[in-house]
């Protein structure tokens, strides 16, 4: 029987720190209500020469150092990014030419703040069907790009990032189980509705929320595909060591850690300090635990994402 396990995970925040009293400076707003209402205090912006894939190539430098993999060692690149370099070719083109490699499989996957989880679930089949056997899979996003920044209500949200992991076939799990799920009916609750034809842009190139709606899905479902996920792994909460959930709010995350029984010790939040960074923010998560040596082989780790589709997952590792 072939498993995957994380052989390695690394990340990347761009230099630029935006505090909450710079939004406060400028929009009907303090850093008062940012912090009691989302738990942000401050977010990482990229640089206006940095796109997904920079951030990406970073992070996935460092995932690969740690894995004590090569580049050309890889069978498949797997970008999870809804702020995508171009419309095409996709991020994972540009970044497997940025390793300085060719050759291997690259794709992009869509399933906004659920992609990085999405991802891992798809490298896990081709491990398990042994198609391949190392698989780079990152999670990077310049959302900042995509933001209104004169809407109070989105901008103070979100922040910039890449994380990544390598993953390597193995003989023990690795990952236990994942889920993955969608609602297409939910899809006005979170988007992003514009689109380029004939050399315009038709609709808004904005982020577009619903924040009541979208907290209440993710409080409901991320809880859901928790018990969902430990189910399928045959385990419990006593068997779980750190909860990674989608770092959107701390107020959603402290929920879900509520409802599923989980102590708050165990709950990992970064979201105050790199705000919601959509598919990197499990990965961006995940490594900084790791790198503070609060995660450390053997561990149990759920991660779980929620984003725009709707679309949720959770993914149950052994580190
Ligand atoms: N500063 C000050 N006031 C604000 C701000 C702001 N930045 N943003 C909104 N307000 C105002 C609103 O205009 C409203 O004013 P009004 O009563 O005069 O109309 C008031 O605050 C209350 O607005 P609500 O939307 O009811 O505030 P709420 O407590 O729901 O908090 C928030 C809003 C933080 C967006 C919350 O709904 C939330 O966190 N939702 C989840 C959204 C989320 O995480 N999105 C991330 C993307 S989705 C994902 O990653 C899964």
């Amino acid at each position: 029987m072939t498993y995957s396990r994380i052989v390695g995970t690394g990340s990347y925040l761009p230099a630029r720190v935006m505090t909450n009293d710079e939004f406060a400076a400028r929009l009907d707003t303090s850093d008062a209500w940012i912090r009691e209402r989302t738990g942000i205090v401050q977010r990482h912006i990229a640089e206006p020469a940095q796109g997904s894939s920079d951030l990406a190539l970073e992070a996935s430098r460092r995932a690969l150092q740690a894995a004590g993999v090569a580049a050309g060692e890889l069978d498949l690149i797997l970008v999870a990014t809804s702020t995508p370099d171009y419309i095409f070719p996709s991020t994972a083109c540009i970044l497997q030419a940025k390793l300085g490699v060719k050759g291997c499989a690259a794709f992009d996957l869509q399933a906004v703040c659920s992609g990085f989880v999405y991802a891992v679930a798809t490298a896990d089949s081709f491990i398990r069907n042994n198609l391949y056997k190392k698989v780079l899979v990152v999670g990077a996003e310049v959302f900042s790009r995509i933001l209104d920044w004169n809407d109070r209500g989105t901008c103070v949200l979100f922040g910039d990032g890449a994380g990544a992991v390598v993953l390597a076939a193995g003989e023990r799990p690795g990952i236990h189980a994942s889920v993955l799920h969608a609602d297409g009916s939910q899809v006005d609750l979170l988007s992003v509705p514009g689109n380029v034809s004939r050399g315009a842009i038709t609709g808004s190139p904005y982020l577009q929320m619903n924040g009541q709606g979208v907290f209440k899905f993710a409080v409901r479902v991320l809880g859901e595909v928790a018990e969902e996920t430990m189910a399928a792994a045959g385990m419990t909460i006593a068997d779980i060591d750190w909860l990674i959930p989608h770092q959107a709010n701390v107020r959603i995350l402290d929920a879900t850690a509520r409802r599923i029984g989980l102590p708050r010790e165990k709950l990992v939040v970064t979201v105050d300090h790199h705000g919601n960074t959509s598919a990197a923010s499990v990965p961006l998560a995940l490594d900084e635990f790791v790198r503070a040596g609060k995660i450390r082989a053997g561990h149990r780790v759920l991660m779980q994402g929620v984003g725009g589709g709707f679309t949720w997952g959770a993914n149950l590792v052994t580190m």
